[in-house]
This record gives C-alpha cells, sequence and structure tokens, in this order.
C-alpha cells in the first residue's frame, strides 16, 4: 500500500471555538497537527492578551494527552485596541500577531474594524514590535460582488496597508483568487497567504450544481476554477510564502442547514487527508511537506516539528455527522462521501 510520511504538520489558521464546542473539536486538530494558531472570533472576541492566555488555558484543558499539542493565539484587533495591548502581545510568546476582521465581514466580525486609518497606530506599532498582522482580506461594500471582495481588498486596502507599513509582517488569511497569489508572490518575504483544503480541491460549483450545498459554505466564497488552479499551483510551488491553514471552522449543523447557514467548513477531522489529495492530483505528493510542515513554522519563526506522521492511501468513508458527548452535531466537509487517504493513527 502506498504511504507517506511526513514531519507533523500545523494548522496556522484554525477556528476551534469555546466550552462544549471547544471539548469536541479539539482532539480531532490535535490529532493531526502539532500546533495551530487559534482565531480570536470568539463571541465575545479575545481582545485582550489577559483573555487570550485564559483561552489557552481551556484550549489546553480540553486536549487529550495522547495528542501534545501547542495552542498560539493572535488578538482580535478592534478600533478600540490600545497600543499597551500590542506591547503587551508582542512580549507573550503564545501570542504570534493581531487578526484583522473587516467589520461585518465574516463570523463574529461586528467588532472588528470598519475605517482602516483607525488602525493605523496599531499597525505601526506592531511593524516596530515584529507583530504579524493576519487579515481576513474581504471588503464589506454591497455594492462588490461577493465573489469580487478578496480582490478588491487586496486593491483597495492590502497595497496602501504595505505600502504604508513595508516592514509590517502579514499573512493574507485563506487566500481564494489569483490576485491573492498574484500579491503574496509580488511582495517581499514579509508577506505570505494561508491555503485551506476546500479552496484546493473544490471551487464554486460545489456549492450549487444539483442543490444547495451548506457545507461548503465559507468565507471567502469557493471561487471559479481558474482561481482554484492558481492556488494549486501556489501551494505545490514549494515558495516558501504559501503554508497551510485549514481555516476549519466548526459549526453545528442546525446552523449550518439554515434559511440563513452560516460560514465554516469543518474540515478537522481529515485536513491532511484531504491536502494530500489535492497535492496528489496535481502531481506534487513530494511537496506536501515543505508546504504543511515547513513553510508557516519557517515564517513564525518557530522550530520546525521533529515527530511524523503517515498517510496510507486507503478509501474510507467521511461519517455524515460527528456527533459530541452532549449531543452537538457537526457535519464535516465531504460528509457522507469516500476519502482516498487515511491518516494512520497512533
Ligand atoms: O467561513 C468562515 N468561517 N470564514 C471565516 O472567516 C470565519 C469562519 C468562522 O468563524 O466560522
Ligand atoms: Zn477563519
Amino acid at each position: 500500500m502506498q504511504t507517506l510520511t511526513i514531519i507533523q504538520p500545523d494548522d496556522w489558521h484554525l477556528h476551534l471555538r469555546d466550552d462544549a464546542m471547544l471539548s469536541f473539536v479539539a482532539n480531532f486538530s490535535a490529532r493531526q497537527f502539532a500546533r495551530a494558531l487559534v482565531m480570536p472570533n470568539l463571541s465575545p472576541p479575545i481582545l485582550t492578551v489577559a483573555q487570550a492566555l485564559h483561552y489557552r488555558r481551556r484550549i489546553l484543558a480540553a486536549v487529550a494527552e495522547k495528542h501534545p499539542f501547542e495552542p498560539y493565539l493572535c488578538l482580535y484587533l478592534s478600533e478600540n485596541t490600545s497600543p499597551g495591548e500590542i506591547e503587551k502581545a508582542a512580549q507573550t510568546p503564545w501570542i504570534l500577531g493581531c487578526k484583522l476582521y473587516p467589520a461585518g465581514a465574516t463570523t463574529h466580525s461586528e467588532a472588528g474594524v470598519g475605517k482602516l486609518e483607525k488602525i493605523y497606530p496599531l499597525l505601526e506599532r506592531m511593524e516596530s514590535r515584529d507583530l504579524v498582522l493576519q487579515v481576513h482580506g474581504e471588503v464589506t461594500d454591497g455594492d462588490i460582488d461577493i465573489f469580487d471582495r478578496e480582490r478588491v481588498f487586496i486593491e483597495r486596502a492590502l497595497q496602501s496597508i504595505h505600502r504604508r507599513f513595508p516592514r509590517l509582517r502579514i499573512v493574507l488569511e485563506h487566500i481564494t483568487t489569483r490576485e491573492g497569489v498574484e500579491f503574496v508572490t509580488q511582495t517581499p518575504a514579509n508577506i505570505a497567504g494561508t491555503i485551506t483544503p476546500q479552496h484546493l480541491l473544490y471551487n464554486r460549483n460545489i456549492l450549487l450544481v444539483g442543490g444547495i450545498r451548506p457545507h461548503y459554505y465559507c468565507l471567502p466564497v469557493l471561487k471559479r476554477e481558474s482561481h482554484r488552479q492558481a492556488l494549486l499551483e501556489a501551494a505545490t510551488s514549494g515558495n516558501p510564502k504559501f503554508f497551510l491553514g485549514t481555516d476549519s471552522a466548526p459549526h453545528a449543523r442546525e446552523r449550518k442547514e439554515s434559511p440563513c447557514g452560516c460560514a465554516g467548513c469543518f474540515s478537522a477531522p481529515l485536513a491532511m487527508e484531504l491536502y494530500a489529495e489535492a497535492f496528489e492530483q496535481a502531481g506534487s505528493l513530494d511537496k506536501l511537506e515543505s508546504f504543511a510542515s515547513h513553510h508557516g513554522a519557517d515564517f513564525y519563526r518557530l522550530p520546525r516539528n521533529r515527530a511524523t506522521i503517515t498517510l496510507e492511501a486507503s478509501e474510507w468513508e467521511v461519517p455524515e455527522h460527528y456527533v459530541s458527548p452532549t449531543g452537538i452535531e457537526i457535519a464535516p466537509l465531504r460528509g457522507g462521501e469516500s476519502c482516498r487517504w487515511r491518516l494512520v493513527s497512533d
């Protein structure tokens, strides 16, 4: 049987939520990844270092002993974040940066940033303290087509942030377009991009052809095939500016299968299996390890992992949903369908 052993990967963009949901989902990620950058869009959001450190303890308490897992965090930037909080974050090893959510762009982004100019003093402080800015790169203007929101954000906001703060380290999170790939490729080494498994494997047809499929709906939304091809090329190029960030985002099944279903794909139970499939389709399985296990650690200036994981090519059926002991049902990406790769468990 074909197997693939690589250095254990890290997930540089992950949603774990809180309370019962956190307890349920944390081990799906801990089984696959050594470390993760956990997103701060809780309700209420993680705005301060003290809140981040408390949250980190809750995450660690949710992880089983057999899966050693290091959660890293980023602060949620708001127009009221104080420069002193940025200073504190820069001195806290578990905090790798601050996340910019344009207000209204996605789940729990209401407390995000309206006018970008308002956070320029914070960005200046981040630049001088070498804190990374993680960016949800979409404009929210009602007159901009949802499929163009990333491209327009790059043109109207990201280019000017980069020009104004040229040394600021930026990760354009979950890139979904050719323009996102081009922006990352054409800028210096302090700019990087994460890529999700769903944006490598699917184009927007999966959302609507043959019926509406809410479990494939995430933000930024899946784009047309030419964009998927650009992402696949970037991920498999060996360019260290592109690395793994699943954006696995669990929502209870009834909140996705609703007349106004929320955005987010839950990929944590089979994340590496999905990436392996995408890289194999591109004929680049040999590039999976650097994308998944080297580039992100190098960008965040953390040591590479030493443990390994093994994937084997043996087909299995993905459950339609996972049910927690407290009764939360979550439908994973690919639920009810088959998956070609399988992570070999301990
Ligand atoms: O699809 C998404 N879900 N995109 C985001 O930016 C947020 C995430 C979530 O928190 O559910
Ligand atoms: Zn996210």
